[in-house]
């Protein structure tokens, strides 16, 4: 964990907060609005980005022990992840090798999967170890007919893939150091508590807003935001952000004042007053801490649709430690209450915005100098729509070394 980073950023806002001031950009961003409603550019960022950029697929709690495995979708890709006897993760295509259909279906523990359609079975390292009445099916190279691997990372807690299995670009490098700070919240011993996913706008329309503090006293005035500062500090570390409110108090249980921590040592300062706010890892996820029962956190994965004014979010929820009778209720009431806010009020709006938005008859959109991770954001699309296969490495290794 990159600790002294994590402080250096807290140090940063408890000074914003005193000061009563935020960093701003050099200037307003002037977006096209067409990047929200073009098909043609929707099918572009889905095979420049999501097919070719890391994406965050599930957290390690949520297939913890060997043997556990989640087949998902991730636009339109069948995956299926498993974790082997030697504890590690691997990713693969979710499709028999025989003819194709899927052989495995939402999250469980198995030691092989097998085939529903005509038997072929296969292990949790992908190795296909049985052809259906192998004498009557005729030669076939066994060895070669395993599923189709992806590229994975596991780190921080978190399980990133790439859904091209032939990619050669470097995760850790994609990363750009941001896993280290990442590792703050020690995900790999939370708990996974429950998920669901919610429809949205465009997706960059449904990313914006968990980048964005500008809207809360506004848009979820009726719920919690009515008392919150607009204000918020951005930390980039390549095409990942981290947003954080300028403040004087941490947003822990009891809230922990500047004052008090001033006193102390910043070795002191506990790990949990520096990851605050909402971390977000470039293309699609989200994650931040709330403290309704006991600590948790809202991991937010987005994916775009079939058609480009749809998007599906997966909200997973973690628990730091196990759930006990006494916090169990106020979690599901802390989980059940983001559902309502992000779908009606977040996903709401931006659903008004696509409609407005499709009318075809605004030209841009802005981003204020106040809104600087949405900025940061939008550069990052563009670049990876600019950016041809070869490119890709360089995109991120400089960053990674300026991180070191
Ligand atoms: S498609 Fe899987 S065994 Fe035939
Ligand atoms: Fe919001």
């Amino acid at each position: 964990m990159d600790r002294a980073t994590l402080i250096e950023m807290t140090k940063d806002a408890l000074e914003h907060g005193k000061a009563g001031t935020m960093r701003l950009a050099p200037e307003v961003l002037k977006v096209k609005a067409d990047i929200y409603t073009d098909a043609e550019r929707f099918e572009r960022e889905k095979k420049l980005i999501f097919r070719r950029m890391p994406l965050m697929l599930a957290p390690t709690a949520e297939l913890p022990n060997p043997g556990d495995y989640k087949a998902m979708d991730a636009v339109g890709v069948p995956v299926l992840l498993t974790r082997g006897k030697d504890g590690k993760v691997r990713a693969f295509l979710n499709s028999c090798t025989h003819r194709g259909t899927a052989v495995a279906q939402g999250t469980g523990n198995a030691s092989r999967f097998i085939c529903g359609y005509h038997g072929w079975t296969f292990n949790r390292d992908g190795e296909l170890i049985g052809v259906a009445s192998r004498d009557d099916f005729g030669e076939v190279n066994t060895d070669e007919l395993g599923l189709k691997p992806f590229p994975v990372l596991e780190k921080a807690g978190l399980i990133w893939a790439i859904l091209d299995p032939n990619s050669t670009l470097d995760i850790n490098a994609f990363l750009s150091g941001y896993d280290t700070l990442l590792e703050g919240f020690g995900l790999e011993s939370w708990q996974f508590f429950q998920s669901r996913t919610l429809k949205g706008p465009n997706w960059k329309i449904a990313y914006d807003g968990y980048l964005d503090f500008y809207h809360l006293p506004v848009l979820h005035a009726d719920t919690f935001g009515r008392n919150i500062p607009n204000r918020a500090l951005f930390y980039s570390f390549g095409p990942h952000t981290r947003v954080s409110a300028p403040s004087t108090v941490l947003p822990m249980p009891e809230g922990l004042d500047l004052a008090d921590l001033a006193q102390k040592d910043t070795s002191e300062w506990p790990t949990e007053a520096l990851m605050n706010g909402v971390w977000t890892i470039f293309p699609h996820i989200s994650i931040a801490t709330f403290y309704g029962g006991q600590r948790g956190v809202m991991i937010s994965q987005l994916f775009p649709g079939d058609k480009v004014g749809e998007s599906f979010t997966t909200q997973m929820y973690l628990s730091e430690k196990p759930l006990t009778d006494a916090t169990r209720q106020g979690l599901e009431d802390q989980f059940k209450l983001l559902e309502y806010v992000v779908q009606h009020e977040d996903y709401g709006t931006g659903l008004r915005q696509q409609k407005a938005l499709d009318a075809g008859m605004t030209e841009h959109v802005y981003f204020g100098r106040n809104e600087g991770g949405g900025q940061v954001f939008h550069g990052w699309v563009q670049k990876l729509l600019d950016t041809s296969n070869d490119d890709l490495n360089s995109l991120f290794a400089p960053v990674r070394q300026a991180a070191e």
